[in-house]
């Protein structure tokens, strides 16, 4: 009788009589058609994430048979099983609000069943930062398979990608540019094909952090989902896991101080999603590391734009593939990395990028590191009155011309009241005031939703003003662009000062100084503090309540607290 702990004999159930155990889990397992013979082998459990609700993971059926593919023949036995899916456009009211739920699922799932290792299927923004993090916290060895990103559309012989057009196209329809019919037309052309969104939005960045990371096989992050390149990718991926079990590769060996800044170069070198530096913070959380964002600041002013993506720049996730993807990326930023951390093959970083070395690289997509887009990353933390806990500013994505500026306050006091007066004729507002959104932070009841992009007021719009400086404690979607404060902490719904901005208060923004200023006095800002706040009703039971009770700040990547390690 081979007892062993691995495979289906592992984790097992102990009640007393652990031969009976052994014997019964086999019989159930044999009443699915497996031999006995290949329940000897070790098992890689598949962390299956397709859902009805979840567009971008449509294709996984066929990922999946190439990930049995690759366990099986390296002498695997696959075994997947469902978690939460979290299809990004779906959840309501944000899937934020359900990363930590996906996260708890994958874990106690990974650590309940009887698997030797785990393949990790994800790629819609927050499936796979909640896999990374669960996997982590699991403790299993551990392997990310992105979905990939969508091909591009057509609209009129212009190439479309969800969702950077979406938004371009929703701004032209709201400034009175695009007619109904073309607004429609538009909308069937946005998103054609399963996949991730299309540009260097959320998705797409945390792929290339889960590279970068070393939690997946190298040269995979931009392999559009439907290229066969992407099966090949799911079968090498499946092999891997089986190998990782020797080794006992464990996601605390891969994810370290050193990876966790070789991902925060690569953020800040792809222009990526803001959402990111929320994301790694958990990610990092779950190995008991923490970011720094002075830390950031000082990878900013020393990594360059090389990455000429949508929403920063032009290209899409299938020219950077085409380009030479991570990999390229990887080899123009080496002197900044930590070669020396190791990777899901077993092999260092630095070894890894060893080899195709001579390969070819578009130069209209990935810059050399002598002539980079911008000479400095993509992201910024500001500090401040208004955000002693730091703000996010992606200042690639930003009007240079309001790097430096000071404005008059416009106040949305939560979703519900920017939602009812940004349109308003009536609402007092130029383009050179800010405009301030409160309560959507994670401590609000909107839980952190992608709302920091606010729209320019209809009446600025249709004058044709594009940008102006918003400030809020949400989050921004990858795929958006303007000046944007972001993730402002402590959030206005846990008492931050950004809840004591009030109409007509001067705000300043010194992105050389790195700094985001209520210009309000410290006595009348205590007043402020001290007048008591509209009771908010608190969650009486489920999920909601453990959120509300649990939840840390952006600067905690919006983990919950009883989710770090001891
Ligand atoms: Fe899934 Fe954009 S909606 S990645
Ligand atoms: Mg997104």
């Amino acid at each position: 009788m081979n007892d062993k702990p691995t495979g289906i004999a592992n984790n097992l159930t102990n009640y007393g009589d652990r031969d009976f155990s052994l014997y019964l889990r086999r019989s159930f397992a044999q009443s699915m058609g497996y031999s006995r013979e290949i329940l000897k082998r070790p098992v890689v459990g598949i962390a299956y994430t397709e859902s009805g609700f979840n567009n971008c993971h449509r294709h996984f059926p066929e990922m999946l048979e190439a990930v049995k593919r690759g366990v099986l023949t390296a002498g695997g036995l696959p075994m997947e099983f469902p978690t939460i899916s979290l299809g990004e456009v779906f959840l309501n009211p944000t899937s934020l609000k359900f990363r930590n739920l996906m996260s708890m699922d994958t874990e106690e799932m990974v650590r309940a069943q009887p698997m030797d290792a785990v393949v990790l299927m994800g790629g819609c923004d927050k499936t796979v930062p909640a896999q990374l993090m669960g996997a982590v916290s699991a403790g299993r060895p551990s392997i990310m398979l992105v979905a990939g990103p969508m091909m591009t559309g057509r609209h009129h012989g212009e190439r479309l990608g969800a969702c950077t057009d979406c938004r371009r196209f929703w701004a032209q329809y709201r400034a009175g540019k695009v007619s109904d019919d073309e607004i429609h037309e538009v909308e069937s052309k946005l998103a054609t094909t399963a996949g991730t969104c299309a540009v260097m939005g959320t998705a797409s960045t945390m792929a290339c952090i889960a590279e970068a990371l070393g939690m997946m096989l190298p040269g995979t992050a931009a392999i559009p989902a439907v290229h066969a390149d992407r099966l090949r990718a799911a079968e090498a991926t499946g092999a891997t896991a089986v190998r990782m079990i020797d080794a006992n590769l464990t996601p605390e060996r891969i994810v370290t101080r050193e990876s966790v800044e070789n991902a925060l170069r690569v953020l800040l070198a792809i222009g990526g999603s803001t959402n990111a530096v929320i994301h790694l913070a958990a990610i990092a959380g779950r190995a008991g590391l923490s970011i720094s964002l002075d830390r950031l600041n000082e990878l900013s002013d020393t990594t360059p734009v090389l990455v000429n993506l949508k929403p920063v720049g032009n290209g899409y996730m299938e020219d950077f593939f085409a380009g030479g993807g991570v990999g390229a990326l990887l080899r123009e930023l080496k002197d900044l990395l930590h070669l020396d951390c190791m990777t899901v093959t077993g092999e260092t970083l630095g070894e890894r990028l060893g080899y195709d070395s001579g390969a070819w690289i578009d130069r209209t997509i990935i810059a050399e590191r002598a002539k980079p887009l911008e000479p400095q990353g993509g992201l910024i933390a500001l500090f401040g009155n208004l955000a002693p806990g730091g703000a996010i500013l992606k200042r690639s994505a930003a009007d240079e011309k309001l790097f430096e500026h000071e404005g008059r306050a416009v106040v949305f006091t939560s979703l519900e009241d920017l939602a009812a007066r940004i349109d308003d004729p009536a609402l007092d507002v130029t383009a050179d005031d800010i405009l301030v959104l409160q309560n959507a932070g994670p401590h609000s009841t909107s839980a952190m939703p992608e709302a920091g992009y606010l729209p320019i007021p209809k009446k600025l719009a249709t004058k044709g003003i594009k940008d102006m400086v918003r400030v809020s404690d949400a989050r921004m979607s990858g795929t958006a662009f303007g000046t944007i404060v972001l993730h402002v902490t402590p959030d206005s719904a846990s008492g931050g000062p950004l809840g004591l901005v009030r109409n007509g208060d001067r705000l300043r923004l010194s992105v050389k100084e790195r700094r985001i200023d209520l210009l309000v006095d410290e006595a009348e800002l205590k007043r402020r503090a001290a007048e008591p706040r509209p009771a908010v009703d608190k969650p009486s039971r489920g999920y909601a309540k453990l959120y509300a009770q649990e939840i840390m700040g952006a600067d905690e990547g919006c983990d919950f607290a009883f989710l770090k390690p001891r």
